[in-house]
């Protein structure tokens, strides 16, 4: 059993309230697990040549190529992003835009394995969580938990937060504020975010431990999909 953790963040790994989320996560699936970063990595959005749509194959020739097999392999997914502009990051999108090519003539290769989907933001990460939650409901994945937390926004290490109008420094404590390493958003500081990042884990690892019946979640992911369509129609 393996889970293959994806953190979306472009930040480098240790200021990354991301990839530490992601990394908690992971760490509390009780799981064999691998931790990749999609940081430096080339990965374009699909440019819907259907390519694919034969083998269920993607033939763009990018950083894609060597994470389809770990996709493949893994039971389950724990995927991160930044929130920027209330929405998923353009790495982290382009990323998941690229698993259409598992969708083709009833490809069941994603169906019914289980995820978690994590967001951080300079307010909260609610929204890129939520979109990746869709993005799994696309491919029949479960959702069995969601991590938001408040990271720290460019604003704090730009050279200008202290006195830039604008910046969220200066809208938090007044402009000319004198920025300290605590007053710094970081999602290990944060109980409440780190405990759900703990439980999402444990619950992962119990439902993939429990011998989750991928067909069943399938049909329920199938029905939810249906639900979201008419909802939005
Ligand atoms: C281009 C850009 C747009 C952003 N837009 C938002 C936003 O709309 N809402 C928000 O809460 N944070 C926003 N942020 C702040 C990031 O989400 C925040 O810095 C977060 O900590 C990034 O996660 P990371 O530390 O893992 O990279 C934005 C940051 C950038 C660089």
């Amino acid at each position: 059993m393996k889970v293959l953790g994806i953190s979306g963040s472009s930040r480098k790994e240790d200021i990354s309230g991301v990839f530490k989320l992601v990394r908690t996560v992971l760490e509390n699936t009780g799981v064999e697990y691998e931790l990749v970063s999609l940081r430096g990595k080339k990965i374009g959005g699909c440019i819907a040549c259907l390519g694919c749509a034969r083998d269920n194959v993607c033939k763009v020739d990018d950083d894609m190529a060597p994470l389809r097999d770990k996709i493949v392999e893994a039971d389950a997914f724990v995927i991160g992003a930044p929130n920027y502009y209330s929405t998923l990051n353009a790495i982290t999108h382009a990323f998941l835009e690229r698993w259409f090519q598992f969708r083709h003539q009833e490809g069941n290769t994603l169906w019914g394995k289980l995820a978690v989907a994590v967001g951080v933001g300079g307010a909260d990460g609610r929204a890129p969580a939520g979109d990746i939650q869709r993005f799994f409901l696309y491919n029949f994945v479960e959702t069995v938990a969601t991590v938001s937390g408040q990271g720290a926004a460019a604003c704090y290490s730009c050279g200008y937060g202290e006195t830039c109008g604008v910046g969220i420094p200066a809208m938090v404590y007044g402009k000319g504020v004198k920025i300290t390493p605590e007053m710094v958003p970081d999602v290990a500081r944060q109980p409440a975010v780190v405990a759900s990042a703990v439980e999402a884990g444990k619950l992962l690892g119990e439902r993939l431990r429990g011998g989750h019946d991928r067909q069943q979640v399938t049909l329920r992911m199938q029905r939810k999909l249906m639900e979201m369509f008419k909802h939005s129609a």
